[in-house]
């Protein structure tokens, strides 16, 4: 299995030491294992090979572009949530029809470009957007392929804060009213209704939700085809979860198996979006040690180079990741507090982990930090974007550099000389 290793002395990825690439990289630092994300790929796409598919990569779980070349030289499609993410995607060599378009509030402009770009699919999220779209390719004399996300009403099982598909929830079309949403969608002549989508959350651990998303958007396509409505596909979105803490996860067979149990009868393509089951195991957070200061009995605060503005994960779910020493010691076990150095309490890497008391200067690797990691980093304290390496036969590049303080400035108005402030912004042209 290609990826990293922990042992008594050194962590590794792929043959390479991680300790060196800390050393000529700096921290924080994302690592990556090339080798770790085609596996991954290939591995799912394996367990579907028994019923038409295509992968749309979610471009939200991390769209370095260091990494979508490798997926796309894989074969991956992508699914974007942004006009953003769909610039990333064709710079990054995707083609339009590779691109399905999600997202919950598409902007008038995000619609023109995407409705002019002839996306794979656009994917609804209510009968608004689907006027929208209409208005959008009447007027440019095309017919824009659509599909509809339903929100079937399921419980994901999940952490409620990354759980989508519940009645209360702001995503998709309501299940009940989504037959007369498609049929009057298949109306509009400047729609082409291709497929029906679902997607009920992220880190699902239980097939017991997968299996019924599935069977619940089965059985509507076949609803529809009573109406005389005729789909290409059926996209079940992503969510697929990992194990965060070694204990074995949902096999990725089983899963396939689930999906295509539905999928397989309809005869329709299917259609994924996984990000985090993909890339998520694939790198870790490298992070230096800057401070150790004791609490009561053996806890301690062990203070780290990066907190939530690298890896908001802990911060803002709760979210359990292992944390590795990199050249371990030899001694009794504390109780560690590992929190960044930002000034918020929230800002933490992992609370009572049992180690040998790190010092400063030691390495941590933060684990299973390539979904949802460097992606949802942010500026927060004026902190640059991390580095992101990856690692490719034994040797690494970076993908990302780290950002300067220009990098940061570089938005913002500098001051004539002798001005603290700039006397007037310029004026905001859109
Ligand atoms: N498709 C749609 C429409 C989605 O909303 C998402 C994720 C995916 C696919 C990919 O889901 P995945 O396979 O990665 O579970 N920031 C959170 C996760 C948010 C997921 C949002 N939507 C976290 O760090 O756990």
């Amino acid at each position: 299995m290609a990826g990293f290793s922990f042992t008594a002395t050194a962590g590794t990825c792929d043959g390479a030491d991680l300790a060196l690439v800390a050393r000529t990289e700096g921290t924080p630092l994302y690592v990556y294992s090339r080798a770790s994300i085609e596996q991954r790929y290939r591995a799912l796409d394996a367990a579907l090979a028994a019923h038409p598919h295509r992968i749309h990569y979610a471009l939200k779980a991390n769209s370095t572009r260091g990494l979508l070349e490798i997926l796309m030289a894989a074969g991956a499609g992508v699914d974007a949530n942004s006009g953003g993410e769909i610039a990333v995607a064709r710079r990054a060599g995707f083609a339009p029809d590779d691109i399905v378009f999600t997202g919950v509030g598409k902007s008038a402009a995000e619609l023109e470009a995407a409705v002019a770009a002839d996306l794979h699919a656009i994917n609804a999220e209510s009968a608004g957007e689907l006027e929208r779209i209409d208005r959008i390719a009447q007027a440019r004399g095309v017919r824009a392929r659509v599909a509809v996300r339903v929100n079937p009403d399921i419980d994901a099982a999940s952490h409620p804060g990354i759980s989508t598909g519940g009645r209360g929830h702001k995503f998709g079309v309501p299940i009940d009213d989504a037959r007369r949403v498609c049929r009057e969608a298949a109306a509009r002549p400047g729609l082409r209704l291709v497929g029906v989508h679902a997607h009920v959350g992220s880190q699902m651990t239980r097939l017991d939700p997968v299996r019924r998303t599935a069977s619940t958007v089965a059985a509507f396509a076949g609803a529809l085809r009573d109406d005389g409505v005729a789909l290409e596909h059926l996209d079940l979105g992503g969510g697929l979860g990992i194990s965060y803490d070694g204990a074995p996860a949902v096999d990725v067979g089983d899963y396939a198996r689930t999906l295509l149990g539905a999928v397989a009868p309809t005869g329709l393509r299917l259609l994924v979006e996984p990000g985090r089951w993909i890339v998520g195991p694939t790198a870790v957070l490298l992070t230096t040690v800057v401070d150790v200061k004791p609490q009561s009995g053996d806890r301690h605060f062990v203070v780290v180079d990066a907190g939530m503005s690298e890896l908001m994960r802990p911060a803002l779910y709760d979210a359990y990741h292992r944390i590795a020493p990199v050249a371990p010691r030899t001694g009794p076990y504390a109780t560690c507090d590992v929190v960044g150095p930002l000034c918020e309490t929230t800002d933490v890497v992992g609370l009572g982990r049992r180690m040998v008391l790190p010092e400063v200067g030691d390495l941590l690797a933060v684990l299973d930090a390539g979904a949802y990691g460097s992606a949802m980093a942010s500026n927060y304290n004026r902190h640059p974007l991390p580095a992101e390496a990856l690692v490719d036969g034994g040797d690494w590049r970076l993908v990302r550099r780290r950002q300067t303080v220009d990098d940061l400035l570089a938005c913002e108005p500098a001051a004539p000389a002798g001005e603290v402030l700039p006397r007037a912004l310029p004026r905001v042209s859109r």
